[in-house]
């Protein structure tokens, strides 16, 4: 039997994220700003549970990695040395009757798609954003916000290798915004001007570098399924000779079948040595390691993961939405109704569960607020406290973001001293005793 389609489209991802807090328009009051988003309450906690899983496996949980916090603007220089000055552009045609501009290699004829004008000749359009530092607007104080995390690794490489006394292989992480001038962004969070990335540059001995190529795709695919990513969702595709960036020598992108198709969300390139030579060229400062085996300098070469935060937190969202028709009390909502859920994972979920009183009232509140705080001192897990409303439109709510348990108080744990634990996705419901309710959450939210 043929599967059923996925219940999930752009539009419902768009309407659920307003709705309950994930994403709204940037500046919205004012019109908005093309393609510029703010993170809600939802929102902010999907993206640091994206980015401390991240942390956790890629850096702290390893030996052979270590964090970095660059500054976003750096010498000129450096975006000299790296190439993006001169190479980090896209094609760019400009419609002759409109002036809309669109990526070359985005548009299929040369007419324009807005209004249907005779498109220009194509050139090169560098993505790099640039202000200017100090009260003077000139040359002089033209810095780029960067496009990309990695620099920061590469120019420090020295200074972290001096102060960690790393052998190689090892590798430099950072989270941190990036900014691209995109001739077309859209799909909502998929591309924007400013957004989020996890980078992670893995420092090899030349010739080892295939290896550890093949090791990174594997161990990043592999991370997006432990989180919960259907396997069937994501695939991985090594970039075309014609398509690979200035410094790579060999491109996988792990892609994700979004609403639209399949999509990049994370690549993994073998970067070879390329980054720290040109910095050695352009710096003077001789960026190898020495190798105390050999007795030689090499220039390692560099394995680099790198993936975007608001990326994969639509990926997840739309992998993690469903829809399905149930009725009763557990699913809070009618007899035929649709519920809608977001099966996300317990370390992605912003809320991890929910302390429900089955109503407001003065016997039923202290308890319920004291389990609460319990709970939050606790500190292991990502708790909310509601009491609004009715018992069903709250159980949809905590469905609605991803909310794995509802731990719900009524007027029999006066007496027995249990609640129940409502399970967001098989809507199954224990009676758990109040004493026991950490080491059941640990049990099911790891
Ligand atoms: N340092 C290598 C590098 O930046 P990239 O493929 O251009 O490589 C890495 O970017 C990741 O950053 C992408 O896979 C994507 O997840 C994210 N990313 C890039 N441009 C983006 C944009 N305009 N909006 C949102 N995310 C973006």
């Amino acid at each position: 039997m043929p599967d059923a389609p996925r219940p999930v489209t752009m539009d419902k991802i768009v309407s659920l994220c307003k709705r309950r807090g994930f994403v709204f328009p940037g500046s919205e009051i004012y019109g908005g700003l093309a393609n510029a988003w703010d993170y809600g309450p939802m929102g902010v906690e999907l993206k640091r549970n994206v980015k401390e899983a991240w942390w956790r496996d890629v850096v702290r949980r390893r030996e052979d990695v270590v964090g970095l916090e660059a500054a976003i603007m750096m010498n000129p220089a450096v975006w000299e040395a790296s190439g993006h000055l001169a190479g980090f552009t896209d094609p760019l045609v400009e419609c002759r009757a409109c002036h809309h501009r669109f990526r070359a290699d985005h548009v299929e004829s040369s007419t324009c798609p807005d209004c249907g004008g005779e498109l220009g000749d194509a050139r090169q359009f560098n993505l790099m954003l640039k202000t200017f530092l100090g009260p003077v607007e000139d040359t002089a104080s033209a810095v780029y916000m960067r496009p990309e995390t990695a620099q920061g690794m590469f120019v420090n490489f020295l200074n972290v290798q001096t102060a960690t006394r790393k052998k190689l292989p090892f590798g430099i992480a950072q989270i941190g915004k990036s900014f691209r001038n995109e001739i077309t962004p859209g799909n909502f969070i998929f591309r924007t001007r400013e957004f989020e990335q996890m980078e992670m540059e893995f420092f090899v001995q030349p010739g080892e570098d295939d290896e550890w190529h093949d090791y990174w795709i594997r161990e990043r695919l592999d991370w997006y399924v432990r989180h919960g990513v259907r396997e069937e969702n994501l695939r991985l595709r090594p970039h075309d000779a014609d398509e690979l960036s200035h410094y790579s020598k060999a491109t996988t992108d792990i892609e994700y079948l979004f609403p639209w198709g399949w999509a990049e969300m994370e690549g993994i390139a073998n970067r070879t040595d390329f980054d720290l030579r040109q910095h050695s060229q352009h710096s003077g400062a001789r960026l190898s390691y020495f190798d105390n085996d050999t007795n030689e300098h090499v220039t390692p070469y560099v394995i680099e993961p790198a993936s975007g935060v608001d990326r994969a937190a639509l990926a997840f969202l739309v992998d993690a939405y469903d829809e399905e028709e149930v009725g009763g009390e557990a699913a809070g909502a009618g007899a035929g109704e649709t519920r809608v859920v977001l099966r996300l994972h317990p370390r992605i979920a912003p809320v991890q569960a929910a302390v429900l009183p089955l109503s407001r009232n003065a016997r039923l509140t202290p308890l319920a607020r004291d389990l609460f705080a319990g709970l939050v001192d606790d500190g292991r897990w990502r708790v909310e406290y509601d009491d609004a409303q009715s018992i069903g439109r709250r159980y949809r709510r905590f469905d609605e973001v991803g909310a794995p348990l509802c731990i719900t108080v009524d007027f029999q744990s006066l007496d027995d001293n249990q609640v129940t634990i409502r399970d967001r996705d098989t809507l199954l419901q224990e009676r758990v005793g109040i004493p026991d309710l950490s080491s059941a959450l640990a049990d099911r939210l790891g």
